[in-house]
């Protein structure tokens, strides 16, 4: 499609844009009284309007039912989580029983390593890309001091290559190789958080494989984002959080993926907790564990109840609308957004550079040559929420269940006028 930096082009895509009118489905917060253009989705999602309710509903079953309201009322408390996990399994291509919703999503990377990181004398190291997001860092060297071992002989990093802002995956596939025997786990962010890129996680996980090793993925900003098949692409664990692409609240629960053939086994390692434990003997309290048959068998604590209830209602909205849908949605209007910042850089003169390869979700990373943190003021002061990231990228995500190809005529106008200001 020939792309136009018009008013009316923009307003002719929007008429044609068969998820538009999930736009109303979401609150926008105001900026000197005009909904601001929110480019934070891979960050925190808007609020769903039916979040209030869903939680509402909690509230009143809490003030009427108190306790009762664990096995009465309309979504009975002890079993809340299982609502989630049809409709999620539909988001990360899984089959239902291979997903569980639980606390956030570093504590269950850790949770999930101790069943998946098994090091042995020879088979010990684990590959992951350079610069993971921190988080992932710390939980992978905290988890190889833990079995004795020291990061530095443990970690192997997948670099980008010099002059290149993306990693090629057939680097990816070479370390694989050389490592070979002695690699015990793939982990890795199958969309990365600083240049959006999405990860060939099909075929690293089958390479993974294929050396005997474990290969997990953090799809914190893949999951909603992005088309996934764990399940096929035969990949052992995952996690994500929820309140990115999956609109579910600031810090909300974790979903994690655990590949059916790892379910039902008595033997393999895990921390467990009363939840983890069949529901049909489970108030016998009985000392012994009986692991439910689903991924649930990796659940700890009795579910957050409240902090589940805006999950489930934004799990609606994904239901309703289809991961086909949005994604068909995400590349028209991430193309668009691109096409306008390359007609702003051709007007402004070579200012900036879109740093996000081809093989993405709807983040664009742009590295702002000489601009730097006073453009980046200067489009949060006029109404676009954006974010920056050191050194000197900010990231523009527009989420297709909420964002407007006006949103995006309307950015480009903002920002050429931020560009020749020369004042926030
Ligand atoms: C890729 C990635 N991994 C891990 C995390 C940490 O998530 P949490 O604070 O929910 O544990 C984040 C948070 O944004 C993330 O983007």
């Amino acid at each position: 499609m020939q792309f136009q930096n018009t008013l009316a082009f923009a307003q002719k895509l929007d008429q044609e844009d068969t998820l538009g009118k999930y736009r109303e489905e979401f609150i926008f917060p105001k900026v000197k009284d005009k909904e601001v253009i929110y480019f934070t989705g891979n960050s925190l999602g808007l609020q769903p309007k039916l979040a209030k309710s869903y939680i509402e509903g909690v509230m009143e079953d809490w003030a009427e039912l108190a306790v009762e309201g664990h096995f009465h009322g309309e979504r009975p408390w002890w079993d809340y989580h299982e609502r989630l996990a049809a409709p999620l399994a539909k988001v990360v291509g899984a089959r239902k029983e291979e997903v569980s919703v639980m606390n956030t999503l570093t504590v269950n990377l850790h949770l999930l390593m101790v069943s998946f990181y098994r090091p042995s004398k020879k088979r010990f190291k684990i590959l992951c890309e350079e610069k993971a997001f921190p988080s992932d860092q710390y939980m992978l060297q905290s988890q190889v001091r833990f079995h004795g071992l020291d990061p530095k002989d443990v970690i192997v990093e997948v670099k980008k290559r010099a002059g290149e802002h993306f990693w090629r995956t057939n680097d990816v596939l070479s370390k694989i190789d050389e490592i070979g025997g002695e690699l015990a786990l793939v982990l890795m962010g199958g969309v990365n958080y600083y240049n959006g890129q999405v990860l060939d996680m099909e075929t690293i996980t089958k390479a993974g494989k294929q050396v005997g090793a474990h290969v997990g993925w953090d799809l914190a900003h893949a999951v909603g984002n992005v088309a996934l098949q764990l399940h096929d692409w035969n990949v052992d664990f995952a996690a994500w959080c929820s309140y990115k692409y999956m609109n579910s609240g600031p810090g909300n629960a974790s979903g994690i993926f655990v590949n059916k053939k790892h379910l039902n086994k008595k033997n393999i390692p895990r921390f467990e907790g009363w939840w983890g434990t069949k529901k049909e003997t489970r108030f016998l309290m009985k000392p012994e564990f009986e692991p439910m048959e689903n991924a649930d068998a990796w659940q700890l604590s009795n579910p957050p109840v409240l902090a589940l209830a805006p999950y489930l209602a934004s799990l609606r909205l994904f239901e309703e609308a289809g991961m086909p849908a949005l994604i068909e949605k995400r590349d028209k209007i991430t193309a668009y957004l691109e096409f306008i910042l390359m007609e702003i850089n051709k007007e402004t003169e070579d200012t900036f550079e879109v740093i996000t390869p081809k093989d993405r979700g709807c983040q664009l990373s742009v590295l702002l040559h000489g601009h730097g943190k006073r453009l980046f003021n200067y489009l949060i002061a006029n109404g676009v929420i954006t974010d920056w990231r050191e050194p000197n990228v900010i990231r523009l995500a527009p989420a297709p269940f909420y964002c407007s190809y006006m949103d995006m005529y309307r950015f480009g106008q903002i920002l050429k006028k931020g560009i020749r200001s020369k004042t926030v």
